[in-house]
């Protein structure tokens, strides 16, 4: 069997890690274990720098100088708004051209062509395949698959079933780096701290069996060493035991929890996630009390005063609305987070990192 028919479910990290490398950075970016602390900071850093830049009209004009000459495809066929249009802006920010299927039934699979196939004839007319999709495997297997293709252009993530969103974990993980930093004028963090979050406590709650945004983000945040992890479920929907397992292996201080009223005071930062039933066809998880795990305005007294609220959204009831305006709500900053960490992942996929740090380094240091 070669490599590419293998199921790299079944190999170990390390392995999976370095076969989505080229030149010792990713080029497909598929997993949440890919990232290291220090490839973490260089993208908070150059979201940061994409997010000044683009502030002047020059700025803006030099940044959409990056990419003109590529295209991307869009292959969502899973529902998205936030993912699917902040990289949509993001391939506008650096002038990549971008072109989406949301819908395979106007594709020909329709008449039999199988998703690897549609997935091997999109490689050929764009530079970058962005791609949501229901099967947990499915991005890494095609990855894998065009690494064997003459022309092999890298696959990022938005979103594989129950399993991973590791896009959506960086854009977490720079917003909770900008809540813990000390902000210059106009907001800017100009110096990201290396570990933050050491002696912080971080909750998850709600939904955490199915939520691949918690899966992604708890990879990251094992990258900090002090950092406590609350997981905050009821039974049915607790965090799997692989992330348990790799939480432990990692020395990260963590605990079970069945009620968020009874931790909130403890946490500097809460996220929140909604009940995952599109993963339920049985319906079974809508009789689950999901009471306990609810963020309520009622508890405002008891957060810390820097808390950090988050969610990757779309949200229901678990969030109360009425936080919504409070300093501590920053899931409406994480949607746009969204947009500058993705423009600077593209960024660095393309190699193109570079040119922005020497523009700010040039038009901003002094
Ligand atoms: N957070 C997130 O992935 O949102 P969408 O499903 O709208 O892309």
């Amino acid at each position: 069997m070669d490599a590419s028919q293998e199921d790299p479910s079944q190999m170990p990290t390390a392995h999976r890690v370095a076969l989505l490398a080229r030149d010792d950075r990713p080029f497909h970016v598929i997993l949440a274990q890919q990232f290291d602390r220090e490839l973490i900071h260089t993208l908070c850093r150059l979201a940061e720098r994409v997010r000044v830049i683009a502030e002047t009209r020059q700025g803006a004009n030099f940044l959409r100088t990056l990419l003109s000459h590529k295209r991307a495809m869009l292959y969502f066929i899973q529902p998205s708004t936030r993912t699917f249009l902040s990289f949509s802006a993001a391939c506008q920010i650096l002038g990549l051209s971008n072109n989406e299927v949301r819908d395979s039934s106007t594709s020909s699979e329709v008449k039999g062509e199988s998703e690897e196939d549609t997935v091997r004839v999109l490689s050929q007319y764009f530079d970058v395949i962005i791609m949501r999709h229901p099967g947990e495997g499915f991005a890494e297997s095609i990855a894998h698959k065009l690494n064997h293709m003459r022309r092999s252009i890298p696959i990022i993530n938005g979103g594989s079933g129950k399993d991973q969103h590791p896009t959506q974990a960086l854009l977490d993980i720079y917003t909770l780096h900008r809540n813990f930093s000390p902000a210059g004028p106009g907001g800017v963090i100009r110096a990201f701290e290396d570990n933050p979050f050491a002696g912080k406590t971080v909750a998850f709650a709600g939904d955490l069996a199915r939520g691949r945004t918690v899966r992604s983000l708890v990879y990251l945040l094992c990258r900090y060493p002090g950092v406590r992890l609350l997981f905050v479920a009821p039974d049915e929907l607790q965090i799997h035991e692989d992330i348990l397992e790799h939480v432990g292996q990692q020395n990260i201080e963590h605990e079970l929890c069945g009620s968020l009223p009874d931790v909130v005071a403890d946490c500097d930062a809460i996220y929140m996630t909604r009940l995952q039933d599109e993963h339920d066809l049985a319906g079974e998880s809508k009789k689950i009390n999901l009471e306990d795990f609810r963020l309520d305005a009622a508890m405002k007294d008891r957060f810390k005063p820097k808390l950090a609220i988050l969610h990757p959204l779309p949200r229901r009831k678990e969030l109360d609305v009425r936080l919504d305006t409070d300093p501590r709500a920053k899931y409406w900053e994480q949607v746009r987070n969204g947009m500058w960490m993705r423009a600077a992942l593209l960024a660095f996929v393309f190699n193109v990192d570079g040119a922005i740090i020497d523009h700010h380094h040039s038009h901003y240091s002094h």
